[in-house]
């Protein structure tokens, strides 16, 4: 049983149109698609899943992230097939906050898909993993990230000034936060 009190896996989160849901060997290949996409990995934290081995090492790490309980990622399933992933990182239960993340991959873009994904994560996290504020770090030249988490109510917190060590140099971070009683349903 991890910190949160799950058997072996994630909860399947159950959505009209798409769910999401624990991620499996059997989901190697769609992770390699999205995340060996040197343009969906831009802007985030991962290396870009260039081989197998790098994909089987990213879903250990996922697992080891479950059993730990600081990390939970679940696929995105549309229409039978992982389409992407939604991601709580960080997680802090002392003090009920954790980072969100999320990559879809490019043929699905432009579809509304991740906004209807986030909105099933956010309803979990601040209803049953009991959290107060979710935060997203997001670089600003990320504008599709920015869109999608603004239209969910996130709101601008502050600008980060080079906090990332990038290929092309240092880079800012735009830093975003969402609280319990500001999401949907929730005060
Ligand atoms: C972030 C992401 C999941 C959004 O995918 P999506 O849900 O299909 O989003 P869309 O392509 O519909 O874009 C979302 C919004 O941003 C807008 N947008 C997209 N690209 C844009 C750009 N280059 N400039 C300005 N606006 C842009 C879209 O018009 C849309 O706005 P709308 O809802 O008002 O029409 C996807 O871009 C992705 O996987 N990116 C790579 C991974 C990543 O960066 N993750 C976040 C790390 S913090």
């Amino acid at each position: 049983m991890n910190p949160d009190g799950f058997e072996g896996r994630l909860p399947e989160i159950p959505g009209d149109s798409l769910h999401l849901r624990w991620l499996e060997p059997a989901d190697l290949p769609a992770l390699r698609a999205i995340f060996g996409d040197p343009e969906i990995v831009r802007f985030m934290a991962v290396s870009c899943l260039h081989t197998d081995a790098n994909a089987e090492a990213f879903l250990l790490s996922i697992l080891e992230g479950f059993i730990s309980g600081n990390l939970y990622q679940w696929g995105v399933e549309f229409q039978g097939e992982i389409v992407g992933t939604c991601t709580l990182a960080q997680i802090d239960r002392d003090n009920r906050r954790a980072e969100l993340g999320f990559a879809l991959a490019r043929s699905f873009h432009g579809r509304g898909l991740m906004g209807r994904a986030v909105p099933l994560l956010l309803d979990f996290a601040f209803g049953r993993l009991g959290l107060h504020r979710i935060e997203a770090d997001v670089d600003p030249r990320n504008l599709a990230s920015l869109k999608l988490l603004e239209k969910l109510g996130f709101r601008h917190e502050g600008v980060l000034r080079d906090r990332w060590l990038e290929a092309d140099g240092f880079q800012d971070s735009v830093m975003l936060g969402l609280l319990r009683r500001e999401w949907r349903g929730h005060d």
